[in-house]
């Protein structure tokens, strides 16, 4: 198990479309576990494997900060099949946009077909928090961020702040690269 961190706004992979996940061995375990190990850590309630830069179509949610006492749960390939009922604010925020809390308007319950960590298909119908969490996250998983849903006009009023976040993941992206061991090494 281990804490990876976390991209930024303005890191390329975040808006990458994530890739199918077909096999479901040892490593993807270990993916999954890392992911939800990570998301705890950083005390986010759902986080998707792009934001620790990977290209999987997995995202977790801690089921737990919205239904006391379930255990975190990884969502394997999900889709939104239907979107349902009227669209309703909630302020969000993103582990890869620190400090940015916006209210967003999404539709109140979703349908959504995910696999689990065993690879079985199943079904939902999700309200609530449930709905919010997985519709936030299903978009990272297509590379979209949740200020990309704003008006024109609130992002234009948080253009300098997304840029100094995007240049924070520059600088960590150069850093990774000088980190990174060298061919041969
Ligand atoms: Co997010």
């Amino acid at each position: 198990m281990a804490v990876w961190p976390i991209r930024k706004y303005g890191d390329p992979i975040l808006r990458k479309k994530a890739v199918k996940v077909e096999s479901f061995g040892e490593p993807f375990q270990q993916v999954a576990a890392d992911m939800i190990e990570t998301m705890q850590a950083a005390k986010g309630v759902g986080l998707a494997a792009n934001q620790i830069g990977l290209t999987h179509a997995l995202c977790v949610v801690d089921v737990g900060l919205i239904d006391e006492g379930a255990p975190p749960k990884a969502f394997v390939n999900p889709v939104i099949l239907q979107e349902n009922g009227k669209e309703v604010p909630y302020e969000e925020g993103c582990l890869s946009i620190p400090e940015i809390n916006e209210e967003v308007m999404r539709k109140e319950r979703a349908v959504v077909r995910y696999q689990d960590l065993t690879g079985a298909v199943h079904e939902q119908e999700c309200d609530g928090m449930l709905a919010r969490v997985l519709q936030h996250e299903i978009d990272h998983l297509n590379g979209v961020f949740f200020v990309d849903r704003l008006s024109a006009l609130r992002r234009k009023l948080l253009s300098k702040k997304l840029k100094a976040i995007a240049e924070e993941a520059a600088a960590e992206a150069r850093e990774r690269s000088k980190n990174a061991p060298s061919a041969g090494s």
